[in-house]
C-alpha cells in the first residue's frame, strides 16, 4: 500500500464545485477530500451526472473549484493566474478524451506533436519524438493518415500518444473506453497500462466500464457529487 501522506502528487482538500446556471444551481462536487499517489491508476466510478468529469477538469486544471483547496506537485492552485495554468498543463498534465478531440486538419503525428509544442525542442526533434511515440501505441504506419480516415480505436490510440509524448507526470481520462468495442477497449486499457508502468505515469480514469476497473490500482466512487473511497 502506498504511503499517501509522502508520496501525493494531488490533494484536494474540502474541494467543491457550483455550477450556475442562471437560477439554477447545480452542486457537482460537495467537500471532496483526495490524494493521489505518483505511479498510481486510479478509476473513478459513479453514474451518470455524479460529477466524474468535473473531478477531472477541476484537478486537470480546465475549471476552478468553488471552495477548498488544490495541490498538484506540491504547488498551490487557487492563486495562479491563467498562464501559470496553463503552464502547469502543458508540462505536467496530459489528457485522454471519450470522443477523442483530435483536430481534423492535422495528420496523426501533428495532432501529437502539438503536446510537444512549448518545449525547448527543435522542429526535427519535436517530429522524431512524436513519431516515437506513435510507434510505442502501434501505429507508426498510420502517421500521415488524418483522423477521419483513422478508426476509433486507431484515433484513441493517437489520442493516448499525444497525452503521452511530453511524458506528463499526471493524465487525465474522461472515458476513454466507452466509444470502443470490447477488444479495441482491452487493447487500449492494456496500453495505457504498460505506458503508465513504464513513465511512472498517474493516471485518473473516469469510466463505467468494468474491464478498465478490473485493471486498476484504485477505484473511487462519486454519487451526487460526494465521494466515497
Ligand atoms: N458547465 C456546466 N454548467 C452547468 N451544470 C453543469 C456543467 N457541467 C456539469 N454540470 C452538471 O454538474 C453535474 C455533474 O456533471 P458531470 O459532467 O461532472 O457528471 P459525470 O459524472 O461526468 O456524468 P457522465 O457519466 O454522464 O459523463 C451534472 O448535474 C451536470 O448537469
Ligand atoms: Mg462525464
Amino acid at each position: 500500500m502506498t504511503d499517501l501522506t509522502t508520496d501525493a502528487i494531488v490533494i484536494c482538500r474540502q474541494m467543491s464545485k457550483q455550477h450556475r446556471k442562471g437560477e439554477i444551481e447545480i452542486n457537482a462536487l460537495k467537500r471532496v477530500d483526495l490524494q493521489l499517489a505518483k505511479g498510481q491508476m486510479v478509476a473513478v466510478t459513479g453514474p451518470s451526472g455524479s460529477g466524474k468529469s468535473t473531478l477531472l477538469n477541476m484537478i486537470g486544471l480546465l475549471d476552478q473549484p468553488s471552495a477548498g483547496t488544490l495541490e498538484l506537485f506540491n504547488q498551490r492552485c487557487e492563486s495562479m493566474t491563467p498562464s501559470e495554468r496553463q503552464k502547469m498543463r502543458r508540462k505536467y498534465l496530459g489528457f485522454i478524451f471519450q470522443n477523442f478531440n483530435l483536430l481534423p486538419v492535422l495528420n496523426a503525428v501533428e495532432n501529437v506533436e502539438l503536446s510537444l509544442y512549448g518545449f525547448p525542442l527543435s522542429k526535427s526533434q519535436i517530429r522524431k519524438q512524436a513519431l516515437e511515440m506513435l510507434e510505442k501505441v502501434g501505429l507508426l504506419n498510420r502517421a500521415y493518415h488524418f483522423p477521419k480516415e483513422l478508426s476509433g480505436g486507431q484515433q484513441q490510440r493517437v489520442g493516448i500518444a499525444r497525452a503521452l509524448v511530453h511524458s506528463p507526470q499526471l493524465v487525465m481520462a474522461d472515458e476513454p473506453t466507452a466509444n470502443l468495442d470490447t477488444k479495441t477497449a482491452t487493447e487500449i486499457v492494456g496500453l495505457m497500462r504498460g505506458l503508465a508502468h513504464e513513465q511512472k505515469t498517474t493516471f485518473l480514469i473516469s469510466t463505467h466500464d468494468p474491464r478498465l476497473i478490473k485493471g486498476m490500482d484504485r477505484q473511487i466512487t462519486l454519487t451526487d457529487g460526494v465521494l466515497l473511497s
